[in-house]
């Protein structure tokens, strides 16, 4: 695996590369979601670039950018393992040159649930990912469904400023016990980490409703009601959505999500089902 640091050239080592190239964006701390992304990556196209930045535009003043998980030599060694041929660790100051001014706004779909609770976070996703695209040029882009949320972002981002990239979406790499992966996990003691799982569970419940039709607004209700007792202290979103423009939906369409955001302890998780 090549790698390129700080301060060096990714656009020569991008040119010199032969065949379709498939890349992976991640912020490190990989766990066996990004890996999926890889082995997905390896079907789409010849070579596989991974980047890892630590996006410092996507988190809040009060968010968690100082104490996010960097385990740098453990995700080379991931990396390399999984047949990734290339991984770009690029430094804030080569995506974010001094006197940095230019942001990438999506409007409409980056408002509503994250973008609400976490203000500013989108254009930070937006803008970083525009940039990575542009600096290395792939054939395909990989992202989870896990932030379903950003891969609707990054969609319609890529589509309103034409960049020639196919954005391909992986579902989501669960526990045996049905909680979604996220490096914001570590941050769970055990005892939060045994009452997370209400999360999939209050999902799979609430879509297994509406499925079996019962009325929307009673399902959610129902979900909500069982993260609560399950010991979480608020909940930002349990709401079902059209999986394209994520408005919020009160009754069934063919293609809908349900998506939730809640916080448990001091740590904010999010998760999605398929309905
Ligand atoms: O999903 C992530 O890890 C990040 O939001 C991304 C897409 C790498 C942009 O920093």
């Amino acid at each position: 695996m090549q790698i390129i640091r700080a301060g060096e050239d990714v656009t020569a080592v991008r040119r010199a590369l032969r065949g379709t190239l498939a890349l992976v964006p991640t912020m490190g701390a990989l766990h066996a979601g990004h890996l999926r992304l890889v082995q997905e990556a390896k079907r789409q196209a010849e070579r596989v670039a991974a980047t890892i930045f630590v996006n410092p535009l996507q988190f809040g003043p009060d968010e968690d950018l100082g104490r996010y998980p960097r385990q740098e030599a453990r995700d080379l060694r991931l990396l390399e393992e999984a047949g990734c041929d290339l991984l770009w660790l690029p430094g804030a100051g080569d995506l974010y040159p001094d006197g940095f001014a230019t942001s990438v706004s999506v409007t409409g779909i980056s408002e509503r649930w994250e973008g609400e609770a976490r203000p500013g976070h989108f254009a930070g996703v937006a803008t970083v990912v525009a940039k990575l695209l542009i600096a290395v040029a792939p054939d395909v882009a990989l992202f989870g469904e896990k932030d379903f949320q950003q891969l609707a972002v990054i969609r319609r981002m890529v589509r309103d400023l034409s960049l020639p990239v196919e954005i391909v979406g992986v579902p989501t790499v669960r526990d045996e016990d049905g909680l979604a992966l996220s490096s914001r996990n570590a941050y769970l003691s055990d005892e939060e980490r045994a009452r997370s799982v209400a999360l999939p569970r209050a999902l799979a419940e609430a879509a297994e409703a509406i499925r079996g039709g019962r009325a929307v607004e009673g399902a959610l209700a129902e979900g909500r009601g069982r993260l609560l007792e399950a010991g979480f202290s608020g909940i930002d979103y349990f709401a079902l959505v059209d999986a394209a423009s994520l408005e919020p939906l009160t009754e069934v369409r063919a293609e809908m999500r349900l998506i939730v955001a809640a916080v448990i302890g001091p740590t904010r998780l999010i998760d999605n089902f398929p309905v």
